[in-house]
């Protein structure tokens, strides 16, 4: 192993043995498509994908195994949520709606937003928040969409999902609620059911399993008629007369509607052991907290998360975060630094960047000393 601390499970998490090891099998020993063919082989890959499917629906508390839609990550599930809203609830309609987005959001929830809003002429208004920066239900604009970040990336404490749809739907019964589950999903339990959203994505690098895979959780599949993808895999019949070029596509039912193309297999292999190896071993919070009564007391260290957050965030006094975080780099520890592709949240604070440690199940409390070791000495 190469000798570096990493401290950035946030950006991604390293990968547990039990990943690494089902997706050598696979390439290895399994390979084939999904939802193409007939031997044995094949059916066996569709036989996995429905059993990380299944996973999936349990890890989350969904109903249905319909409602599960592998995309390539976080960012893609966001973009495609928008643009599954823009066709189906279609352009006229919703000019004059109202979608409400907050400056908690990354720029991958809020920026597939705020181009819809731009290309459509419809209005954006911002969740409130309270001065801890937690979106509050209290005093909620009326929203016809509303965009959720369930924990922020850069200050790691988790938000009131369920009060905030409830709130959201009082003024709204109607409003589509989209939740962004990318950091939550790795600390805490989701309840789709329990939230009662309509749409929920994350990552599944982000808790240990690979690039490349994302989940979108749609709670009303039928409901999202025309799919934002067309592709192989998820037409059912075409009916109509080649002459007269006049035809009737049938799409599939969910989730084969909603994937379009080949899957990324190896991926989701690997996102089954990630799974169960994530719910025996969630990161360490104590080596959160540690750090944070430790940093506190360096003068030249500003803290901006509180001591039972899900991350450590930071900035210096003395020295520009970019210089801090290639000098730490250079002593060997992988943080992250800058603005975290969360530039409302930083332009919110006045701040230009932030540096963060994050932690997960590989870090030790020889890694920790050691970190606090490395900041102190980089501040000094
Ligand atoms: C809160 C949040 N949302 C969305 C994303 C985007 O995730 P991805 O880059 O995996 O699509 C991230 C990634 O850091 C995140 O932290």
């Amino acid at each position: 192993m190469n000798n570096i601390i990493y401290l950035d499970a946030a950006a991604t998490a390293l990968k547990p043995e039990c990943v690494i090891n089902a997706e050598m099998d696979f390439l290895r020993d399994s390979y084939a498509n999904a939802g193409r063919g007939m031997c044995a082989r094949a059916v066996a890959v569709d036989l996995a994908v429905s059993r990380v499917r299944k996973k999936v629906t349990d890890f989350i508390g969904a109903e249905s195994e319909t409602q599960i839609v592998f995309t390539s990550g976080t960012t893609d599930g966001m973009n495609r949520i928008a643009k599954i809203i823009d066709t189906i609830l279609c352009r006229e309609s919703l000019k004059d709606k109202t979608i409400m987005v907050s400056d908690l959001d990354h720029h991958s929830a809020r920026l597939p937003f705020e181009v819809l809003r731009d290309s459509i002429g419809c209005n954006i208004v911002l969740c409130p928040m309270d001065e801890k920066y937690n979106l509050m239900c209290s005093d909620l604009p009326k929203a016809d969409v509303f965009v959720i970040t369930a924990m922020s990336n850069v200050l790691g404490k988790p938000q009131d999902v369920p009060s905030l749809i409830a709130a959201a739907r009082k003024k709204n019964p109607n409003v589509i609620t989209v939740v962004d589950a990318a950091q939550y999903v790795v600390h805490e339990k989701i309840d789709v059911k329990q939230w009662d959203c309509d749409f929920m994505c994350f990552s599944a690098h982000k808790i240990g399993a690979d690039t490349g895979l994302g989940v979108m959780y749609i709670k009303e599949p039928e409901r999202w008629e025309r799919p934002d993808k067309f592709g192989g895999g998820m037409v059912s019949k075409i009916i109509g007369s080649a002459f007269s070029h006049s035809y009737e596509i049938k799409w599939e039912p969910a989730p084969a509607k909603f994937e379009a193309g080949t899957l990324p297999l190896t991926q989701i292999v690997g996102l089954e052991p990630a799974i169960d190896y994530l719910i025996e071993h969630r990161p360490n919070l104590e080596q959160i907290k540690y750090l944070y009564d430790r940093l506190l007391k360096n003068k030249n260290i500003e803290i901006i998360t509180e001591r039972d957050s899900s991350m450590l965030t930071f900035y210096l006094r003395n020295m520009h975060v970019l210089d801090f975080g290639a000098m730490a780099g250079a002593k060997g520890l992988c943080l992250r630094v800058g603005n975290m592709c969360a530039g409302w949240l930083h332009n919110l604070m006045g701040l230009s960047g932030t540096a963060r440690i994050s932690v997960g199940p590989w870090n030790t409390e020889a890694d920790i000393e050691k970190a606090a070791e490395i900041i102190e000495g980089t501040v000094k």
